[in-house]
């Protein structure tokens, strides 16, 4: 049912401030005079000593999944201490890449039913690693067979391109960063402030949600574009390639997230006065490198739409001529929560705009059950 929305992909969009408080319903402890803030996943408690132990943790998915664990590493690195790394789930299994007992294995799938990530997780299984899922769908493959894990329970979610599954997919890795490291004194007060971020975030989605006119504005100029690139780095490096698949897959319009980090590496080469680039540059560590980019994209006169932090307008506009795109700022690690938000409107109403099937894309299955 879509209710008054006109596609799924729509619905989905403005119901995430929603689907967000149902992932995090009852597994955030607000904390009090004696005791800390913290987060009980219910499905994990029994296995987070075995995930402390692990050598390594590796994400393993496909499409937005993917982008979810990317967006969700930097802070997993950061309160775990343990390494991670990232397996696209068909690369994995062409590689026949190594997996050991010693690590923890972490299947991410809205799904849990993507024929890849599943064969990935049966050759986990035979190389002893501990398996977790993060899935959106009790019962599934991926939930059945994974050793424990977590359900997002983002609600059903119909329209092809992935929208609320992927912000609760990242509040979940979120969540299960934080109850990794709940046992480390000296992050205890980073800790605070993500769980009070997290108490925030739907009341933050809400008030990005407003920028929904303002992204159809958006959309009508770039309507009949070839091509748009969005540049990201940080924790939005996955924004960067979640906007651009919402893009490519939906408005069936070229679109490239590109690692800022590697600009000088080959992508400069294509700027110039015709070319749209959206260049997310909030509020983080990155910013004052974000700032160069922008100054060099727009000495090679490059057509920029900025995303930045509320109130950063005259910080990131160089010669005032590039549009901006302002976004309420949350702590850090839950910043690509907010930023993707514009991107998914960006994305539909293009589509709605260029004329092509919302909720169904040519060529796409909700659902890849075959290699
Ligand atoms: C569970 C209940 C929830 C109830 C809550 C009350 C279910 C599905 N969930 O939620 O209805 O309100 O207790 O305390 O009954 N799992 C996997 N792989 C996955 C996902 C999950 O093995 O990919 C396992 C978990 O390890 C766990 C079980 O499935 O054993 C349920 O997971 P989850 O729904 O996340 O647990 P709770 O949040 O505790
Ligand atoms: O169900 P899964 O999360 O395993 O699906 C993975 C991808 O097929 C999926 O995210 C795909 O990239 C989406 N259509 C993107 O919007």
């Amino acid at each position: 049912n879509k209710g008054k929305y006109e596609h799924y992909m729509q619905k989905e969009i403005h119901e995430q401030p929603e689907s967000l408080t149902t992932t995090m319903r009852g597994r955030l402890i607000r904390g009090g005079s004696c005791k800390a803030k913290s987060v009980l996943l219910g499905g994990l408690k029994d296995h987070l000593k075995t995930i402390r132990r692990s050598r390594r943790i590796v994400f393993i998915g496909c499409g937005t999944s993917y982008n979810a664990a990317l967006a969700a590493r930097p802070i997993l690195e950061e309160l775990s201490g343990i390494p991670v790394t990232m397996e696209i789930a068909s690369d994995l299994l062409d590689r026949q890449g190594p997996i050991y007992r010693e690590d923890t294995a972490v299947f991410v799938s809205q799904s849990g039913e993507t024929a890849d990530t599943l064969q990935a997780l049966e050759y986990a299984l035979e190389n002893g690693a501990l398996c977790v899922g993060i899935t959106n769908t009790v019962g599934s493959a991926i939930a059945r067979n994974t050793h424990c894990g977590v359900h997002i329970n983002a609600g059903c979610e119909i329209g092809v391109a992935s929208t609320k599954a992927y912000t609760s997919q990242i509040v979940v890795m979120a969540m299960l960063a934080l109850a990794i490291g709940d046992d480390t004194i000296s992050s205890q007060a980073r800790r605070g402030a993500i769980i009070d971020g997290l108490f925030d975030l739907p009341s933050k989605v809400k008030e990005v949600l407003k920028l929904d006119q303002e992204m159809k504005d958006l959309a009508k100029l770039l309507i009949a574009e070839q091509s748009l690139l969005v540049f990201g780095r940080g924790y939005n490096y996955a924004t960067a390639l979640e906007g651009a698949l919402k893009v490519k897959e939906v408005a069936l319009m070229h679109s490239e997230g590109i690692l800022a980090g590697e600009m000088k590496h080959g992508p400069l080469a294509l700027v110039d006065e015709t070319l749209p680039i959206v260049v997310i540059a909030t509020r983080d560590a990155c910013f004052s490198k974000q700032q160069s980019v922008i100054q060099q994209l727009h000495a090679r006169k490059g057509r920029l739409i900025v995303m930045c932090t509320k109130g950063d307008a005259a910080s990131v506009c160089v010669g005032g001529s590039s549009r901006i795109i302002e976004v309420p700022r949350v702590e850090d690690c839950l910043q690509p929560v907010i930023n993707i938000v514009p991107l998914q409107l960006l994305a539909y109403h293009l589509t709605v705009l260029r004329g092509y099937n919302v909720d169904q894309p040519r060529n796409l299955a909700k659902s890849v059950t075959t290699q």
